[in-house]
């Protein structure tokens, strides 16, 4: 079990969820219990899920059924996400002031992270800030929040999540922070600085998530030290690290599934066994349980993440039957690797 081989070690294994397997996978589901210490709604929380259409029109329904799964079942709860580029709602790229637009900002922020006040162990509060490939000095990504703001659109958002529930921890949640490449170094280098601004400006920020969707075949090389030295980093300005997001993909992996599932536990192992080494990483999360139930197999990705053959990617720990895989036997071993931290 990935639950308790985490515990011994005070580390929160757990994955994402959805209201729909909740209520229609019941055999997904006791997979979960069995499992998770901890779950994520894997789109239900998110801005434009939950309001798709007018202003006063959101939807708290499937994230309430995720909120109380995690309450009755007594597992840890990671709120995903207050604000993301990607998951606006229309109408708010039509508000005609930047006051209007702040006022939609709290108003979203204080709704959801109050409404679940006490239950949630830590909130993305601002999801993929990052974006250096837009040129600006400090390395953030452009788009309407940032036009209109400025850096202080994070500032408006972690203060107010911070009054909505004073317990949650405040993540910054990113990706392409992993790897051994320019690009990604850039993207480390960027987020530091964030966090360096955040708090010599007093926002409270208390954790980085790292996503960590993985490739176990082709792309920049990964390499332990460089990813050991980030994470020290990110741990000498005092926050803590949660993995948040982590899943392999396989698409330039040979077809012969034995030698696929081999090479994506190989992933795996190589990936925690140098984030696990910092203390300061509390946190393991996949991005999904089982190949039944994955954004990859789903082909919801960038497309460069499809397999060109027609058999399916097998990114998670389980495969689409709920048998255990390679992946999981790694994942639990480097947990028994992991040195013990510090409870709470
Ligand atoms: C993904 C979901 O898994 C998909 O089902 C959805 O279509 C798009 O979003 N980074 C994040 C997650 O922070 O919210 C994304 O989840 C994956 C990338």
């Amino acid at each position: 079990m990935l639950r308790r081989s985490a515990a011994k070690k005070n580390l929160i294994y757990g994955t994402t969820i959805s209201a729909g397997q909740i209520a229609g996978d019941p055999p997904f589901v006791d997979l979960v219990l069995q499992q998770a210490g901890a779950v994520v709604a894997e789109n239900d929380m998110k801005w434009r899920v939950m309001n798709r259409g007018a202003r006063d029109e959101d939807n708290y329904r499937p994230a309430d059924t995720v909120a109380d799964f995690a309450h009755e079942n007594d597992l840890t709860l990671r709120g995903h996400n207050l604000l993301w580029y990607q998951s606006t709602p229309s109408w708010f790229f039509d508000l005609s002031s930047r006051q209007e637009m702040a006022g939609a900002i709290v108003d979203r922020i204080t709704a959801l992270a109050g409404r679940y006040r006490g239950r949630v162990h830590s909130w993305d509060v601002v999801n993929e800030p990052i974006g250096p490939e837009d040129g600006r000095p400090d390395g953030l990504r452009t788009g309407v929040f940032l036009e209109m703001f400025g850096p202080d659109y994070l500032d408006l958002a972690y203060r107010t999540a911070r009054e909505a529930d004073p317990n949650a921890r405040l993540v910054v949640n990113e990706y392409g922070l992993e790897l051994d490449a320019p690009e990604q170094e850039a993207r480390r280098a960027a987020l530091l600085k964030l966090i360096e601004r955040m708090q010599r400006a007093n926002v409270p920020v208390d954790a980085v998530g790292i996503q960590a969707h993985l490739s176990c075949a082709g792309g920049p090389p990964f390499s332990a030290a460089r990813l050991r030295r980030f994470l020290s980093q990110v741990a000498g300005l005092g926050l803590t690290i949660q993995i948040t997001e982590l899943d392999v993909t396989d698409e330039n992996a040979p077809a012969d599934q034995a030698v696929r599932d081999r090479l994506v536990a190989d992933t795996y192992a190589r990936f925690l066994d140098a984030a696990l080494d910092e203390a300061a990483v509390k946190m393991v999360m996949t991005w999904g349980l089982s190949d039944r139930h994955s954004w990859i197999v789903r082909r919801e990705t960038n497309e460069s993440k499809w397999r060109v053959d027609s058999s399916p990617s097998r990114p998670l720990p389980f495969d689409a039957d709920l048998k255990p895989k390679p992946a999981f036997e790694a994942i639990a071993q480097a947990f028994a690797n992991a040195p013990e931290r510090q409870p709470g």
